[in-house]
């Protein structure tokens, strides 16, 4: 990597791009560490679009001269096709993608190309390309986030009506429906939806005409490319505008708690699976077998899910570090806020398609799910509620005949509707055999018609307004 750096002979050459100052160019570590190119490399359409925008404004301000910005549009789409076709030499002696197209636009056009970076820093460019990649990663991620979203409110269609186990603590605590707790997830993703709807609206603001700090002395007009970008508006602020990275803090910050959502869900289908739970059964599509255990058959997208929230929160965590005690404005530190933004959206984009794949695969034991949601005593709260529905009981009074009731069963080995009418009566002798019609699941989760809650009219008419809100 470094072999050139401390070999006898000439010195490179100067960067063309500052070589009036330079004499000599810089060692091979300094080359090394200094360049972007290895990853703003994927910055050229948004580089592109960026220098159009410019030349164009250029040009109408009378800054170039229209010629100039025809040999320029036209370079840049030469240089586009180049690209597109692999056919494009980056080279790490420039840097970054900035200068590497715009030393190729030069070779390519000449004279005119050197007109390009009037009125314009690399500082004001970075921040306008990086903007806009984050944006059209927000746009691509909030149709991923939608198609779980429907993938989640079909399945909760589906099973509106098919009783579990509802569990606080992982503990059996009242019978809920399966689609219920699917139509958990569907909230969790329109909440992350929502975070990248807020990020795009304060993100949407265009550095570009920033300069490298200060702004310019020429007469530019930054509504003009503000508007060709697709920003509400320029930037307000030129200092501001070249060290905010707050759309990239705040991508990731919703990347993160949306891959949090994903994890839960991930680690739930990781237990269900399992041997003691079976609630549920992935295909041959969505496991993996194990070399020596003939029988096994992992969740491995499910753990990878998992464990892909783990480099997601540490890219916000390694920019939110890169970020504070910066001064202002532009400092080279923030070129290492792409590489963690690249690799988060990647790694979201494809726990969101595996969540979809999975939900959309899984087949539900629901026979099984039927017989655990009875079991553990889930349906104790519907007897309490009952002691003090009919019986008027103030409710603190009927959690403690109820938990005597529990220990009743739990002493006789039987749940709650396998105790006898006497045996209740023993403890509470109001009792009447009425009783019995709430202890069932069934009875338990149709009861649960508060709002938000399990009954499954309630769950197949929220399914139902989801599937049509997402149509
Ligand atoms: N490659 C740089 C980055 O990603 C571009 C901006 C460099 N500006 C400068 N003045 N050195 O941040």
């Amino acid at each position: 990597m470094n072999d050139t750096q401390d070999r006898p002979g000439p010195a490179p050459a100067a960067n063309p791009q500052w070589g009036g100052r330079f004499a000599a160019g810089p060692a091979a570590v300094m080359r090394e560490i200094n360049a972007s190119i290895g990853f703003d490399r994927k910055l050229w359409r948004q580089d592109i679009a960026g220098s159009r925008a410019h030349a164009a404004m250029l040009a109408r301000t009378g800054i170039i001269a229209a010629a100039d910005a025809d040999a320029i549009a036209g370079g840049l789409d030469a240089i586009a096709a180049e690209i597109e076709a692999g056919r494009f030499a980056f080279d790490e002696a420039l840097e970054d993608i900035h200068m590497n197209i715009e030393a190729r636009l030069a070779l390519r056009i000449g004279e005119a190309g050197k007109r390009l970076h009037t009125a314009r820093s690399r500082n004001d460019q970075v921040a306008t390309d990086f903007r806009l990649w984050v944006r059209d990663a927000i746009d691509g991620l909030t149709a991923q986030v939608t198609d779980v979203m429907r993938a989640f409110a079909a399945r909760a269609a589906e099973h509106a009506a098919d009783p579990m186990p509802g569990f606080t603590h992982l503990q059996t605590a009242q019978p809920v429906t399966f689609g219920h707790h699917l139509l958990a997830y569907v909230e969790m993703l329109a909440r992350d939806r929502g975070r990248l709807d807020d990020c795009r609206r304060r993100l949407n603001e265009s550095p570009l005409g920033a300069a490298a700090l200060a702004g310019t002395s020429f007469p530019i007009d930054r509504d003009m490319t503000a508007t060709a970008l697709g920003f509400d508006r320029p930037a307000a602020n030129s200092l501001d505008a070249v060290s905010d990275r707050d759309f990239a803090l705040e991508f990731l910050a919703a990347a993160a708690i949306s891959a949090m959502h994903l994890s839960r869900f991930a680690e739930e289908v990781v237990i269900w699976c399992s041997a003691p739970y079976r609630f549920i059964r992935l295909s041959d599509a969505f496991t993996t077998g194990s070399s020596i255990m003939p029988q096994k058959r992992n969740p491995d997208a499910a753990e990878l899910v998992r464990a892909k929230t783990g480099r997601i929160t540490g890219a916000l965590v390694g920019l939110l570090t890169v970020m504070k005690g910066l001064p202002l404005a532009y400092a080279k530190d923030m070129q290492e806020d792409k590489e963690g933004v690249f690799d988060a959206a990647a790694a979201w984009a494809l726990a969101l398609a595996a969540t979809a794949g999975m939900v959309r695969d899984l087949t539900a034991d629901t026979a099984r799910m039927r017989a655990l949601a009875g079991s553990g005593f889930a349906t104790a709260t519907d007897l309490a509620d009952w002691l003090v529905r009919v019986l008027h009981l103030p409710f603190r009074d009927a959690h403690h005949v109820t938990g005597r009731i529990v220990a009743l069963a739990e002493a006789k080995g039987v749940d709650l509707a396998g105790l006898s009418l006497a045996d209740m009566q023993e403890v509470e002798p109001r009792i009447t055999a009425a009783v019995f019609a709430v202890l069932s699941v069934e009875a338990s989760v149709a009861s649960r018609i508060s709002f938000g809650g399990t009954a499954p009219a309630n769950v197949a008419a929220a399914a139902a307004r989801w599937i049509a809100a997402l149509a």
